[in-house]
């Protein structure tokens, strides 16, 4: 994010006519606050739903007598910085107060939740990023932008980059999965679809990079659950994301909630300025998470509401969400010398130097055509990103005997809930989404012309019907089964302990196996959730299983497409899959430790499980198959050029993810067995072969000691290519850098 020399100048002036109300004003996000004729705060009402000391009836009754603060007077007074919302009529209303009303008329910064798409929802992002495709993940990003500021959102929450690497976490659905490298790419790729197309202010937004950092190492998979882990472990697997974001000129950060080894990220100056801030040079500013700066209480690392807002300020966090503490206490603590005014400045210049970049100055108003733009369905070219988005988002795990694709022929008898669900396909954190620009699983197969009659029996919750499966099973030529998990099942504080298929659906599943195989026919079973879940029991009866997440507004169409064989499916994994709960967290750039689990009783492995992962990272079938050959690895000067034959071995033409994965057998700290370094998405007709080259430049064949110090050290190197990470080719070379 660079400003002008003269954007500079307007920033340096501003500030210098600011007085510290003003300052501290810059420094305040508020959301809409929910208030009305009931005597307690709306959180606590909430609660009381939760918990059912009232019913969701008393609750809606409550909030109809509700009304909603939008701060209009703190904003006049100059109080407010940046609000919440998606609404662009009500952003405009704000915004006019803040630029024609407030002394100095800084505009507001308007930020939202777009974490995979506003309107268009595109796959949730464990899903997106098994596509292994830069392109894509800037396109949808792009649009995301474009629809975020058509509706006055300059500012978007996302991308969420935690790697994460333990399924029972429900935000493992927000990110890119368990690999540091695909998640840095997949990081670059977002920047510079949310940021890099200025040719119109209605073109870009600000990234917000989240949750910074570790969140996702919560104990137990527990959210908001404490985080411990060496500087080394923190440097090479959780920050790397963020690193490069930052070096793809992201414009602002958002802190996490977790304490990190002790100092909770809100008040960490470790992450905050000696990293962020300092060695990566980040030059946006930093917000809290909702309501983080408060909880630093909760945490025990600050005696009260002003020692966390002190401490926070100290650290580096620039933007207080939701708490008013900032409001509340930074007057006085400047004032007192326990927050210097540099400290102030210095938070107040990034959050003006972000307005200045987005031309919030210039244009802080969203316009009449902007707004009509999205007055119906979503732009037909929109919805094309999201269906191919989509497409290259399923992932084939298993076709036992080829059953799939389907013939146009066969008529589907289509199972589960879950396949007539336009809410259930949009996966976490979509707010703004519209059911006419949503396409079911259902329409999306009767959109493709087979014949396919609907039978609703059973799906994540409540009991099963007997009877509507078994005329499912005897009225149509195959039966398409989808279960999987509720978009409530993950995404925040949705961590679970059991990560099986939730409800009776397996033993739906396996109804439906025994009725099917006494029909002679065939049961497919499409997954549609928001984390990797325990299959075990279903991928050793079931004989076709296609994994298709919460795919966005397009699910319908994609799911269909790929059933049909009008799109041979391409996705791979990005997080591991256990067999049970028991072996979270699992995932496969894991140390060899001194006894690799093996057969041998005194290894490394389970007495009642698996020890690797029932589908591994990178994991996913195709309609044809791909043979690997002749894997080369050739030291260059600053790199290694990498060679590998790849032929399509079937009868139809494919896509297949060519990956390269490294391990550096032997260095000053044990290195994990294997190492995402590379991957291209290639085309075959077939029986074509190709030589694929892959690049990796010595430079990323380091590593981050304890001292927190990168560093490439002489040795011994495996080189690896294959569709997966655990099915490879492999050749050792010896570099000296
Ligand atoms: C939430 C989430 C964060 C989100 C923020 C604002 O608690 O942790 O991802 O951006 O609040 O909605």
């Amino acid at each position: 994010m660079k400003l002008t020399e003269q954007q500079k100048n307007r920033v340096e002036d501003l500030l210098s006519r600011m007085t510290l109300e003003e300052k501290i004003g810059q420094m305040n996000l508020e959301s809409p606050s929910i208030v009305g004729g009931f005597d307690v705060p709306f959180e606590e009402l909430i609660e009381m739903m939760t918990d059912g000391r009232i019913s969701q009836e008393e609750f809606q009754k409550i909030m109809s007598t509700a009304t909603r603060d939008f701060h209009e007077e703190d904003i006049r007074a100059g109080l407010v910085g940046a609000m919440m919302g998606d609404d662009p009529v009500k952003a405009n209303e704000l915004q006019k107060i803040a630029v024609e009303e407030s002394r100095l008329g800084i505009p507001l910064i308007m930020g939202f939740d777009v974490i995979h798409g506003l309107r268009t929802v595109y796959p949730i992002a464990i899903a997106e990023a098994g596509a292994f495709d830069e392109d894509l993940f800037e396109r949808t990003a792009r649009i995301a932008a474009r629809e975020s500021r058509a509706h006055g959102i300059g500012w978007n929450f996302a991308p969420m980059i935690d790697v994460a690497r333990d399924c029972r976490w429900g935000r493992v659905s927000e990110g890119p999965g368990e690999d540091a490298y695909l998640a840095s790419r997949f990081a670059r790729a977002k920047i510079r679809g949310l940021q890099n197309d200025r040719t119109s202010p209605e073109n870009y937004v600000a990234a917000c990079l989240k949750h910074y950092v570790a969140y996702s190492a919560c104990e137990s998979g527990r959210d908001y659950n404490t985080t411990s882990m060496s500087i080394s472990q923190l440097h090479n697997v959780y920050l790397p994301p963020f690193k490069a974001a930052v070096e793809e000129g992201a414009a602002s950060a958002m802190a996490s909630f977790n304490d990190l080894n002790g100092v909770p990220c809100t008040v960490n100056p470790y992450t905050l300025r000696e990293l962020l801030k300092g060695a990566y040079g980040m030059d946006g500013f930093v917000v809290s998470d909702a309501n983080g700066i408060k909880e630093c209480v909760t945490h025990g690392i600050a005696e009260d509401d002003r020692d966390a807002g002190i401490q926070s300020a100290n650290a580096g966090l620039d933007m207080d969400m939701g708490t008013h503490i900032y409001k509340d206490y930074l007057k006085e603590a400047v004032e007192s010398g326990a927050v210097s005014m540099e400290v102030l400045d210095d938070a107040v210049r990034r959050i003006l130097s972000v307005k200045m970049w987005l031309g919030l100055f210039e244009n802080p108003y969203v316009s009449e055509e902007a707004i009509a733009r999205y007055a119906g369905k979503i732009p037909a070219e929109h919805a094309e990103t999201a269906l191919e988005a989509a497409k290259k988002s399923i992932v084939l795990l298993k076709n036992e005997g080829n059953v799939l694709p389907l013939s146009k022929k066969q008529k589907i008898s289509l199972v589960g809930n879950l396949a007539a669900s336009e809410e259930e396909i949009i996966g976490a954190w979509a707010m703004s989404w519209r059911n006419e620009d949503c396409v079911s699983i259902l329409e999306g197969l009767k959109n493709s012309g087979a014949e396919v009659s609907y039978y609703p029996c059973g799906g994540p919750e409540g009991e099963i019907n007997a009877d509507e499966i078994a005329r499912a099973c005897g009225e149509g030529d195959v039966v398409v089964a989808v279960v999987g998990e509720l978009v409530s099942m993950s995404g925040e504080a949705s961590s679970k302990a059991n990560v099986e298929l939730p409800g009776k659906q397996r033993e739906m599943l396996s109804l439906l196996l025994e009725k099917t195989r006494a029909a002679g026919k065939k049961l497919v079973t499409v997954l549609m959730n928001g984390r990797p879940l325990a299959l075990g029991w279903e991928e050793e009866h079931l004989p076709v299983l296609v994994e298709a997440w919460h795919l966005g507004v397009q699910m319908g169409n994609a799911v269909a497409a790929v059933l049909t064989g009008e799109e041979n499916p391409s996705g791979k994994l990005a997080s591991s899959f256990p067999s049970v709960n028991g072996q979270c967290p699992i995932y496969y750039s894991h140390p060899n430790t001194g006894r690799p689990g093996s057969k041998s009783k005194f290894t490394s492995r389970y007495l009642d499980a698996p020890f690797d992962a029932l589908f591994p990272f990178g994991y996913g079938l195709s309609y044809t198959t791909f043979a690997y050959s002749e894997l080369k690895a050739e030291e260059d000067k600053d790199c290694l050029r990498v060679a590998v034959r790849v032929k399509n071995t079937g009868d139809r033409k494919g896509t297949e993810v060519v990956q390269l994965y490294m391990q550096d057998v032997t260095a000053s700290l044990v290195r994990p067995v294997k190492e995402l370094k590379g991957f291209s998405r290639v085309e075959l007709e077939a029986g074509e072969e190709r030589t694929v080259n892959l690049e990796l430049k010595k430079q990323d064949m380091g590593f981050y000691n304890n001292q927190g110090e990168y560093v490439l050290e002489d040795g011994l190197f495996r080189i690896y290519a294959g569709g997966n990470s655990r099915d490879c080719l492999c050749a050792e070379i010896r570099v000296n850098f």
